[in-house]
């Protein structure tokens, strides 16, 4: 047996049949000859380089240019790698979900029965909660593969819709699936954002402001931007011993805080359910410890720290004074 079939043998079923497709299309080594420039799907691997530079962006050290240069190929191979998979324009979501368990549920909208992503929709729900965004104008940051702009679109209608992220990847992506007269997608850096001052009613931030650089910087373009009395829909992981600093940082900055929840059991219940699923989506090249602490799998860092309470997943709701 030769080292390729040995390994799609090891294969889990779904795994073997997206190595199958994706083989299917990528031209066989022996039809062309070596830098005939032949097309293959170019899909990057998540590996210990790439995201060692930028995990939980703490390394003061290092340049902000080059943390965010770190994190824009990470999420580039990310959605390539998506893109490349056979669920890839069903692939909205970059979060690790929301399982309810009866307590404090905030959400106004319920799910339909069947729901693709249904975890992650749920958490884009919660976050929003009563929130009033009907009519509004709605800035996503780090909106990833648009899947908060589609929950949004699909439950609230809204006036306008603008989704910003540092990944062109993710852009290009949004741009292809999420075609509606209402809504636009930009390239751009959470810490300056390429608004005029107070132009949204809403800023939603969805599990990406863990790899900014200086968060403090993105927290001052959402009051920015911010219309006075406009809502700012907050959550991410935090380091527990950080997050009394970060909410007073946001009060002085003029941001009332109207809510606050933690949600770790939720979202470890989530990981719990979708992590080995969601795994299914990517190469199996990739560094096995990398692929499973972006999507939280029990035996994960993130996971752990969240487990032990080191960290907190959180939803924050603060309004412009
Ligand atoms: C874990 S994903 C979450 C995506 C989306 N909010 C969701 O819930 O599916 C984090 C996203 O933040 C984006 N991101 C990271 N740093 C950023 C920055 N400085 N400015 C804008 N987006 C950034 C990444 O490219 C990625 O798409």
């Amino acid at each position: 047996m030769s080292d390729v079939e040995h390994r799609l043998d090891r294969l889990s079923p779904e795994r073997r049949r997206l190595a199958e497709r994706l083989a299917a299309r990528a031209p066989s080594p022996s039809s062309s000859p070596p830098g005939a420039g032949q097309a293959r799907p170019s899909v990057d691997l998540l590996t210990h380089d790439l995201v060692e530079r930028f995990r939980t962006a703490e390394r003061e050290s290092e340049p902000s240019v080059a943390k965010k240069a770190a994190v824009r190929r990470f999420y580039d191979a990310v959605n390539g790698q998506l893109d490349a998979s056979v669920a890839h324009e069903h692939s909205l979501f970059l979060n690790y979900g929301y399982v309810a368990d009866g307590h404090n549920e905030r959400a106004v909208v319920e799910l339909p029965r069947y729901a693709l992503n249904r975890n992650c929709m749920k958490l884009v729900l919660e976050v929003v909660g009563d929130c009033e965004v009907g009519g509004r104008t709605v800035l996503d940051v780090g909106c990833g593969r648009g899947g908060t702009i589609s929950v949004l679109n699909r439950f609230f209608d809204p006036r306008a819709l603008v989704g910003v992220d540092l990944s062109p990847a993710a852009i290009d992506f949004c741009r292809r699936t999420h075609t509606s007269p209402r809504m636009r997608f930009a390239v751009a850096d959470a810490e300056a954002l390429p608004f005029d001052d107070r132009q949204f009613d809403t800023v939603i931030n969805v599990e990406s402001s863990h790899s900014y650089p200086d968060v403090g910087a993105f927290y001052a373009e959402v009051a920015r931007v911010l219309v006075s009395g406009g809502r700012f829909l907050y959550s991410d992981t935090i380091p527990t011993r950080a997050l009394h600093d970060r909410i007073e940082q946001l009060v002085s900055m003029g941001l009332s805080l109207e809510l606050s929840r933690d949600i770790t059991p939720n979202v470890l219940r989530s990981c719990d359910e979708a992590a080995a699923i969601n795994m299914q989506a990517f190469s199996a090249e990739n560094v096995p410890e990398v692929l499973s602490d972006f999507l939280g799998a029990p035996e994960s860092r993130t996971y752990q720290l969240m487990q032990s309470r080191r960290m907190v997943y959180g939803i924050w709701r603060f309004r412009r004074v």
